[in-house]
């Protein structure tokens, strides 16, 4: 399958149409932004790890029977997955105090929840991403109960594929994003897992192994996305 068009260009992907109009090629780049695109830079190799471990992962989620746009992988940084109308909803799912959270609620980072939060914020970079709840998704028409229900229920599935599977890699999975869309009247996973939407931190050492190196200057930046990619052993 072929580029045609350049559908979209976000921050850290372009998006093309290809000759099959339910078929998308994605194209992951080493661009990162952080804060709404206020900080802005270049992580060496981000697109390729970034590309390769979503679909290493979508894999996983596939066999486990959650529904994902994954199709096939073209090339390091390139892949073709479903043409979605993506659900404008970034769903975050927690096991440990971390970020906003740990912000918000005055706690230290890492410290384990008693039981996984899941929180949705609007897909909206004017308004920063607004934290709202499932009743503000319904009212303004965002989703459907049922769309709602399903993407809950994938998203708690989702954690504990990945918490079980990066566990095994000396990985604690302390908290993530993900985005759904519809694709044919059905809900399934879409956009990235990676790096840059997981936090993924040394289980021995604590270090952290994510983009909040690049948000918080932290520096390794690329040795961290490196380590990760190591560890999944996809070669
Ligand atoms: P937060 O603690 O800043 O709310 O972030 C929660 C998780 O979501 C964390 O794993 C990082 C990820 N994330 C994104 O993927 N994109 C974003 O724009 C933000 C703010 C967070
Ligand atoms: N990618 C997001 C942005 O540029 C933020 C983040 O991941 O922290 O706004």
């Amino acid at each position: 399958m072929e580029k045609k068009e350049l559908l979209y260009e976000g921050k850290a992907k372009k998006v093309y149409t290809t000759e099959d109009p339910d078929m998308l090629i994605v194209s992951y780049k080493d661009d990162a932004t952080a804060f709404d695109g206020q900080k802005k830079g270049t992580i060496v190799g981000k697109g390729a790890i970034n590309n390769r471990m979503t679909n290493h992962v979508f894999k996983l989620f596939e066999a486990e029977g959650i529904p994902t746009h994954f199709v096939e992988e073209l090339n390091d940084r390139e892949t073709v997955v479903k043409k979605v109308e993506i659900v404008p909803l970034e769903v975050i799912i927690r096991n440990f105090s971390a970020g906003s959270f740990a912000k918000k609620l005055g706690m230290e980072e890492g410290i384990k929840l008693l039981q996984p939060t899941l929180e949705f914020s609007y897909k909206n970079d004017d308004l920063h991403d607004p934290f709202i709840n499932d009743y503000y998704a319904l009212a303004l028409g965002l989703a459907t109960r049922e769309e709602i229900d399903d993407i809950t229920r994938y998203a708690f599935r989702v954690n504990e594929i990945m918490r079980k599977y990066f566990a095994g890699l000396g990985i604690e999975l302390i908290d993530f994003k993900i985005e759904f869309g519809r694709y044919h009247g059905a809900i399934i996973l879409a956009d990235e897992v990676s790096p840059d939407t997981c936090r993924l931190w040394d289980m021995e050492t604590r270090e952290k192994l994510d983009k909040d190196r690049f948000r918080r200057d932290l520096g390794n930046v690329e040795d961290a996305y490196q380590e990760v990619f190591r560890r999944l052993g996809i070669q």
